[in-house]
């Protein structure tokens, strides 16, 4: 399971972030840290030179990715949080904590998401389905919505949401982890285009598979070669956070395999 990359892989991977340190002084907030995506980007986003916020809901696993990044000289702060249960009450907190606490904020990444494995519509629980929804989509805006004020106060603000291929997970089974993709994809274009006159940039990530427990859920008996590691995608993490994601600005981005 390469839930926590080796650090010669996110050293070569560190090698590819576009313009050296290109988020330094910045504070990205990342929610779902101590996923593999977040893990590796966490820790991509800090030695781009970002302070970077790390929200999860499991604290020993943000330790983890804490630790590694001020081994590697970063700087980091945790912010324990499970999104099925925070309220909108407890989003402004967190803005207002990250603002008064380190003075800014610059973006916000999404690589959170619940996702219980393939089951048929018919058949899946109706809470589940419920807190798939709301940790894919409803937790993202809320907690979106809550850092805007100072994302507006940024002089170059980037809101990134990671999304799987809504044409892949609009297929079969894929409950309300797809439904919520594809409603994902929806909110990237509409929140673009509602801040396109601002400095607050909207983009999506759309990553190729990558080996990851969420990805384990749905592909049981996976080809080594039909997935990249999660530390592949950091980069691109990196790029749409700093000023060079600008012409990505309202796209929904796959990078380069
Ligand atoms: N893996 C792929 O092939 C693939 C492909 C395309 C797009 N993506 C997207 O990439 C992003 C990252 O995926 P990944 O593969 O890195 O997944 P992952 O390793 O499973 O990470 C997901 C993270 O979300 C966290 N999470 C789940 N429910 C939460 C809650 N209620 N509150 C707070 N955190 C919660 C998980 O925490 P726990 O460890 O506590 O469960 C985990 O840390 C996702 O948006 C996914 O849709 C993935």
């Amino acid at each position: 399971m390469p839930a926590e990359p080796a650090p010669a892989e996110l050293a070569s991977a560190a090698e590819r972030i576009p313009e050296g340190r290109a988020l330094h002084g910045r504070v990205i907030l990342i929610a779902g840290a101590h996923g593999a995506l977040g893990h590796a980007a966490s820790r991509a986003c800090a030695a781009a030179g970002a302070s970077v916020v790390l929200l999860g809901r499991k604290v020993p696993k943000l330790n983890r990715v804490y630790d590694a990044i001020v081994r590697e000289g970063g700087e980091a702060l945790l912010y324990p949080l499970d999104l099925e249960g925070a309220t909108p009450d407890d989003y402004a907190e967190m803005a207002e904590r990250i603002e008064t606490g380190l003075g800014r904020l610059d973006g916000v990444l999404h690589v959170a998401a619940s996702f219980p494995g393939l089951t048929p519509l018919e058949n899946t629980d109706p809470a589940a389905f419920a807190r798939d929804i709301h940790v894919n989509l409803t937790a993202r805006w809320w907690l979106t919505q809550a850092c805007l004020p100072a994302l507006r106060r940024a002089p170059d603000a980037a809101l990134v949401f990671a999304l799987d291929a809504p044409e892949r997970t609009s297929a079969a089974y894929w409950g309300g982890y797809g439904v919520a993709q594809a409603a994902n994809a929806a909110l990237v274009n509409m929140l673009h285009a509602e801040l396109a006159a601002s400095t607050v940039r909207v983009a999506g990530l759309t990553p190729g598979p990558m080996r990851t427990p969420l990805r384990a859920r749905a592909y049981v008996e996976d080809a080594p070669d039909a997935a990249r590691d999660a530390v592949d995608y950091a980069p691109a993490c990196v790029e749409l956070l700093s000023a060079s994601g600008s012409p990505h600005r309202g796209t929904i981005w796959t990078p380069p395999a």
